[in-house]
C-alpha cells in the first residue's frame, strides 16, 4: 500500500465511502452541506495537488451528503498549472485505494450552444481530447490502452437525469472538448470545436476521466456553464466571469447532486 492510501485510510477514521465528488468552480459550497464532516487539507495527503487557482480550495472532505457517505475533493490540479496531465493521478489512486468505486467530476465550462447559456448545467455524455496530451503518457503497463467507448457511466448518467427530473431542474447533455488552457480559446477555435461536434469547452476533467477509467472507477461528469464561448457574444472572456457565474449553475447542479445522493446513488 502506498503512502497516500495508508495516510488517507488512517485519516478517514474507519469510514468507507464508495462515491467521490470532485468540486469544480462554483460547487465549493457543497462541502458545507456535508454532515459529520472530516476536513483534511491536501497538504496532509501525500501526492495531493497544491492548487494555485483562485476559486479553488485544496482539501478533502469526508462525511454524509443527503445521507450517503461521500468523499469530496474541493480543489483540483489542472494541466495548465505545471504542464503535467497526470497531476491528479496520486489523488485518484488514493481514492481508488481506499475503496471508492464511483467518481463524479464537476467543472466550469464555456457553452457553444446559444440556448445553453450561463447558469446552465450540462451532463457530459462524451469528450474530445483536444489537448494533445494524455495522463497515461509514460505508463508502462498494458492498462494504458484503456477503452473509452463508454467512458461516462450509463447508470450514473441515468441517476443524474432522474434527479434533474425529480427536482424540476433543467439538465442539458453534450460533448465536452478539452483545451489545455490557461488562455481561453479564440473564436476560430470555437468554430472548429463546433464543427468537430463539441457542445462545451473547458480546461479540466478529461484527464481525470481517463485516469479514473484506467483505475477501474465508474465515472460521470457535469459542467456548470459560466459563459458563451469565445466569439459568440463579442465580449472578452475572463476568469473573473467564470468565478462570478459558476455559483449560479453551481446551485442547480448542487440541487441535482443532493437528490441523487438522497436517492442512494451509492447503490445504483
Ligand atoms: N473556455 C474554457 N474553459 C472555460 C470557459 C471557456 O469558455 N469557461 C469556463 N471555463
Amino acid at each position: 500500500m502506498n503512502d497516500a492510501v495508508s495516510t488517507l485510510i488512517e485519516k478517514l477514521e474507519g469510514r468507507t465511502p464508495k462515491v467521490a465528488l470532485v468540486l469544480g468552480s462554483g460547487l465549493g459550497g457543497l462541502v458545507d452541506e456535508v454532515e459529520n464532516a472530516i476536513h483534511i487539507p491536501y497538504g496532509d495527503l501525500p501526492g495531493f495537488p497544491h492548487s494555485g487557482v483562485t476559486g479553488h480550495a485544496g482539501k478533502l472532505v469526508s462525511g454524509d451528503l443527503a445521507g450517503t457517505p461521500v468523499i469530496m475533493l474541493a480543489g483540483r490540479a489542472h494541466y495548465y498549472e505545471n504542464g503535467n496531465p497526470a497531476a491528479m493521478r496520486p489523488a485518484l489512486e488514493a481514492l481508488a485505494g481506499t475503496g471508492i468505486e464511483k467518481l463524479i467530476l464537476t467543472n466550469a465550462a464555456g457553452s457553444l450552444e446559444p440556448e445553453m447559456g450561463p447558469g446552465s448545467v450540462m451532463l457530459i455524455t462524451d469528450h474530445i481530447n483536444f489537448s494533445g496530451t494524455n495522463p497515461l503518457f509514460g505508463e508502462p503497463t498494458d492498462g494504458r490502452f484503456v477503452g473509452l467507448t463508454e467512458a461516462y457511466d450509463a447508470r450514473i448518467r441515468a441517476a443524474f437525469e432522474a434527479a434533474a427530473q425529480a427536482t424540476g431542474t433543467q439538465l442539458h447533455k453534450g460533448v465536452y472538448m478539452w483545451f489545455s488552457g490557461p488562455s481561453f480559446e479564440t473564436p476560430a477555435e470555437i468554430r472548429m470545436a463546433r464543427v468537430m461536434g463539441a457542445n462545451a469547452v473547458g480546461m479540466s476533467t478529461v484527464p481525470e476521466v481517463i485516469l479514473a477509467r484506467f483505475l477501474g472507477l465508474r465515472v460521470a461528469a457535469c459542467s456548470v456553464i459560466t459563459n458563451l464561448a469565445a466569439g459568440m457574444t463579442g465580449a472578452e472572456l475572463s476568469h473573473q466571469e467564470t468565478k462570478d457565474m459558476a455559483p449560479v449553475g453551481g446551485q442547480r447542479l448542487a440541487t441535482i447532486l443532493k437528490r441523487m445522493f438522497a436517492d442512494g446513488l451509492a447503490d445504483g
